[in-house]
């Protein structure tokens, strides 16, 4: 079901709801666009007219967006093309080489980050960029409308809207965490000081939980010298008739069935994760790795299943840590498999379906991210799973917030004690783990799509 909006909706975001491809006969062939915001908003405004404002990211994009308004699955795509310069240096430099890392702690400061000249010429291409995407909605927004501007990507619409089109209403929406002012005080100070202004310049902030949305507020204070604009606390969620519709599919059962064949009737540890430095895929198997060293009764008898999907290549720090991960995997199998058990099955195949039946099959889902926005993972593995799984979740990520009631916490920094709670949940009876996974479901399933777009739509527009 689709949001209803008292006016005239525009979405506005960095990666848009379709992405394209040139298939070999030249022809463009038009996808799903991936990723988190994507599938959070995608269903949720899906038939409700909206008109959706994205980046032309590849050629194929940009070849698109020659062609005008696109229509699909309810809504208008209008695809913005950028000068491709401006357009790495405001994707790959600055949103995602360094706020990305500020809002996530990523940084290793002893090395990074180095805000120098050349980096100041890449903030000038995130702030035209961002100037390209206001002036998109200027000229696109009809009468009224309420602008939902997504993201860390697009933090500088709010004032140019307000002076230009005094009639829209425009909320922005922060899907990652918010770093505190010790974090924003990493950044160059002209920098933070236009970023924080550009987001409080808007009629509202949101964020997925709590923490972020006092931190925004607390770096407003320190490191603006103002309070912020007003905010409010929305978790996205997931469509459960989308996710069950995958679970259900052709695509999905085979997977099932080839999973069946490798593990038998061996637990199943599963985590599904871009490859991605903030979801602690490292520590996540040493904390396996700990578990088989340390409880030699699991050795043959579980199996870690990681579907993951590469990210960000553009950028050598994901490079790095792919090769720094699939090194690490290489080396535990080769020193715990038999001929008979590999004890993780690593997957980097990007194929949706095969991870949907892991989340369908999982005795434990393992998700540990050092800090994240919210983790839609952790409500879609509950909303499909079919054993009774246990969710172990990270207490750095949002939708602790929302799951931490039911869910098994961890300290996504302890080796150690990851690897003790992986073996708690491996032996809870099946009466806790029954009771175990009814609550995580109720937790996942208890909002839907719309409702989390309407909270946008209301912060929009206050009584
Ligand atoms: C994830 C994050 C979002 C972010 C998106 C960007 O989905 O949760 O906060 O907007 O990644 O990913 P991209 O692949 O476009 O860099």
């Amino acid at each position: 079901m689709s949001v209803h909006a008292p006016r005239a909706l525009v979405i506005v975001s960095n990666r848009g709801p379709l992405s394209f491809h040139i298939a070999d006969d030249g022809s463009l062939v038009t996808r799903r666009g991936g990723g988190g915001l994507v599938s959070a908003l995608g269903p949720a405004v899906a038939g409700s007219g909206a008109t959706w404002i994205a980046g032309a990211i590849s050629d194929a994009d940009r070849r698109a967006a020659a062609t005008g308004v696109i229509e699909a699955e309810g809504f208008e795509v209008r695809s913005l093309t950028v000068d491709p310069d401006d357009y790495r240096a405001y994707y790959d430099v600055v949103s995602s080489g360094a706020l990305w890392f500020v809002h996530h702690r990523l940084y290793d400061s002893a090395r990074r980050p180095r805000f120098d000249r050349h980096w100041r010429r890449a903030w000038e291409s995130y702030r035209r960029v961002n100037a390209a995407f206001a002036r998109a909605v200027v000229d696109e927004a009809p009468a009224d409308a309420i602008v939902l501007v997504q993201d860390y990507h697009l933090t500088l619409l709010g004032a140019a809207l307000a002076a230009e089109r005094p009639d829209l209403r425009a909320v922005h929406f922060h899907h990652t965490p918010f770093g505190g002012p010790d974090d924003l005080r990493i950044l160059p100070d002209e920098v933070g000081i236009e970023l924080l202004g550009g987001l409080a310049a808007h009629a509202a902030c949101g964020f997925q939980a709590p923490r972020w949305a006092a931190a925004f507020e607390a770096c407003c204070v320190e490191v603006l010298g103002r309070p912020a604009c007003p905010t409010f606390v929305s978790p996205a969620t997931v469509d459960p008739a989308e996710i069950t519709k995958v679970a259900a599919s052709e695509a999905c059962a085979a997977a099932v069935s080839d999973m069946a064949r490798q593990v038998g009737d061996r637990r199943l540890i599963v985590r599904v994760d871009r490859i991605e430095l903030s979801k602690n895929l490292l520590r996540g198997f040493l904390a396996f790795e700990d578990l088989l060293v340390e409880r030699p009764q699991w050795r043959g008898h579980v199996v870690f299943a990681a579907f993951v999907y590469p990210s960000r290549e553009g950028l050598a720090e994901y490079l790095a840590y792919r090769q720094e991960v699939e090194g690490l995997v290489r080396r535990i199998n080769e020193t715990w498999a038999t001929p008979e058990w590999t004890p993780i099955l690593y997957d980097a195949a990007d194929d949706f379906p095969r991870s949907v039946a892991g989340l369908r099959r999982y005795d434990v889902l393992l998700v540990n991210p050092v800090r994240d926005g919210l983790n839609l993972v952790a409500k879609e593995g509950p909303l499909v799973n079919e054993r009774h799984g246990v969710l172990l979740l990270s207490r750095e990520s949002g939708a602790w917030s929302e799951m931490g009631a039911a869910a098994l916490g961890l300290n996504p920094f302890d080796v150690t004690a990851t690897s003790e709670v992986l073996h708690r949940a491996l032996v809870m009876d099946e009466g806790e783990r029954r009771d175990h996974a009814r609550a995580v479901r109720a937790l996942a399933g208890s909002r839907a799509p719309a409702d989390w777009v309407a909270d946008q739509v209301r912060a929009a527009t206050p009584a």
